[in-house]
């Protein structure tokens, strides 16, 4: 376990916002976790996972950790189902793949989303029409004051739309170590409801399609419209899709027929922010070095040396503007630091 200083984290977030780190150290295993938490010498910290989910506005004056535990494990197995347990620092998109590889499904609507394993839980990732919480056992999480390891299943997370038990009434008090998955070994269950992938997979020609060809329908759209990191800075969705009551909806209806919606319950309705955005005039737009992407207006962008600060401005202007033509608040799905 080697302390440096002074390190810039461009490299470790997905933004490649180019802000320093007073102190940083690449943690492997759970036992250099618990032994560095039991260092009173560095009282702030800032737990890093694969930085794909934040937006940096300024130095950190503080001792970033950044959770490097790597592994796969299968824990048990049934004849249709297998539970894998993956320890945190994996990457997602390769965790997704591996998972493909060996004949598991589940994961397939959600291949490519960038971010590690150890954080996928906090936000219930999700995409396609599948979300984290479908395939989530449990994970282990070291309890930041007790320095024990505790599992939480999935009824303890609390899981919701971009949202658990880790952002809300536990925030900062646990880090992530592992988590164990539920996957299928046969007779899978694929979920090709969702517009764009019945489209694909009809492009594709495919007319009984695997876990493979859903998972390359999924890489296929997401390639289309949202923009690889490691080409163009992002964080994928910047804000989430607002949820509003019913009555506010047919309000909103009479003025703009055309929005689209998804009914979540019988009282509240989902709109796409990307759609409020692009309406809004958003849609492609730069300012200098940063900018909304010209494909999927949700998603803010670093087009190479843009601030943080001036990410942040340009999500407020977006928010007062909807706010303004739409009497909607949209809500920042990204954790601003
Ligand atoms: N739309 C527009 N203009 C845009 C973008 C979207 O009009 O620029 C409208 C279209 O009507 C489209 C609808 O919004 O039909 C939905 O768009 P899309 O299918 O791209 O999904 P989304 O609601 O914009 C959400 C997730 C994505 C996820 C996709 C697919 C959130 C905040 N975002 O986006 O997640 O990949 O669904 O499931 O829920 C992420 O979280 O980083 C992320 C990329």
């Amino acid at each position: 376990m080697h302390i440096k200083t002074n390190i810039s984290l461009k490299s470790y977030n997905t933004f490649g916002i180019d802000v320093m780190a007073k102190h940083f150290v690449s943690i492997d295993t759970v036992s250099d976790l618990t032994s560095l938490i039991k260092q009173k010498h560095f009282s702030n910290k800032l737990i890093l996972g694969g930085g794909s989910n934040m937006l940096l506005t300024k130095d950190i004056d503080a001792l970033v950790v950044h959770i490097n535990l790597k592994g796969k494990t299968i824990v048990s197995q049934t004849e249709t189902s297998v539970f894998i347990k993956a320890e945190a620092g994996e990457n997602w998109h390769e965790f997704v793949l591996w998972c493909l590889d060996k004949g598991y499904g589940g994961l397939e609507n959600m291949s490519l989303i960038p971010g590690n394993v150890g954080t996928s839980p906090i936000q219930n990732i999700g995409a396609y029409g599948v979300e984290l919480k479908d395939h989530f056992v449990s994970c282990e999480a070291l309890n930041l004051n007790t320095l024990e390891l505790e599992t939480f299943n999935n009824s303890d997370c609390n899981f919701a739309y971009r949202n658990s038990i880790f952002k809300n009434e536990v925030k900062g008090q646990y880090i992530i170590t592992s988590v164990v998955f539920k996957l299928s070994k046969k007779d899978h269950e694929l979920k090709t409801n969702y517009g764009a992938i019945k489209t694909k997979l009809e492009e594709m020609m495919v007319k009984t399609p695997t876990i493979h060809d859903v998972s390359k329908a999924v890489i296929a759209i997401r390639e289309s419209k949202l923009p690889n990191p490691k080409e163009l800075g992002n964080s994928g969705s910047f804000f989430k899709n607002p949820v509003i009551s019913s009555e506010a909806f047919l309000k909103l209806q009479q003025n703009f027929p055309e929005v689209p919606s998804y009914y979540v319950s019988k009282k509240e309705v989902k709109v796409p922010a990307g759609w409020l955005i692009e309406q809004a005039g958003f849609k492609g737009k730069t300012f200098g070095n940063y900018g909304v992407h010209k494909k999927q207006a949700l998603v803010l962008v670093n087009y190479g040396g843009a601030k943080g600060e001036e990410i942040l401005e340009l999500s407020k202007l977006i928010q007062k503007t909807i706010y303004r033509i739409f009497n909607i608040s949209i809500e920042a799905e990204v954790n601003i630091l």
